[in-house]
C-alpha cells in the first residue's frame, strides 16, 4: 500500500512498487491532463510537481512518492503563480496541438516558483526537457515572461 497526497487529497494505491506514476495517475485516479510521450523522461509531457519540484511521471516509480505531495495539470490553477501561467498561456494563445502543453505549463509555474524573473538563458535552461513537435517555444518563452510580470 503507497499513500501519497494527490492534488491536495490524500490517496493510496495497492499498484506495484515500480509503477510508473504517471499511469497511477492517469489509471488509477482518471487524472488524464499528464501526457505520455516518450516513456523515457525526455520530452516531459508528462511533468507533474512532487513536493513542488518538476519530475518525469513516466520514469518515476510509484514508490518513490509515498508520504509525498504530487500535483498535477489538473490542480496548478489552484496554485497563484500557476495560475498566472495558465492566463498568460492562453493571452498569447500559446497551444497549437496541445499534447505537450500542460508538461509545459508544469515547469513553466516550477520555474517561476524558484525565479521570479527568469532571462530568456534561464527560461530556455529550465524549459529544455520540454519538447513542442508543433514548436511553440517563442510563443511559450513569452508567455513565461508575461506570467512573470
Ligand atoms: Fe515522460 Fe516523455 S513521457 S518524459
Amino acid at each position: 500500500m503507497i499513500r501519497f497526497t494527490l492534488n491536495g487529497k490524500p490517496v493510496q494505491t495497492e499498484l506495484p512498487d515500480d509503477t510508473p506514476l504517471l499511469w497511477a495517475v492517469r489509471d488509477g485516479f482518471h487524472m488524464t491532463g499528464s501526457k505520455f510521450g516518450c516513456g523515457m523522461g525526455l520530452c516531459g509531457a508528462c511533468t507533474m510537481h512532487v513536493d513542488g519540484d518538476p519530475v518525469r511521471a513516466c520514469s518515476t516509480p510509484i514508490s518513490t512518492v509515498a508520504g509525498k505531495s504530487v500535483t498535477t495539470i489538473e490542480q496548478i490553477g489552484e496554485d497563484p503563480v500557476g495560475a498566472a501561467v495558465q492566463a498568460a498561456w492562453q493571452k498569447l494563445d500559446v497551444v497549437q496541438c496541445g499534447y505537450c502543453q500542460s508538461g509545459q505549463i508544469m515547469s513553466a509555474t516550477a520555474l517561476l516558483r524558484s525565479n521570479r524573473t527568469p532571462t530568456d538563458a534561464d527560461i530556455d535552461a529550465a524549459m529544455a526537457g520540454n519538447i513542442c513537435r508543433c514548436a511553440t517555444y517563442v510563443r511559450i518563452r513569452a508567455a513565461i515572461h508575461e506570467a512573470a510580470g
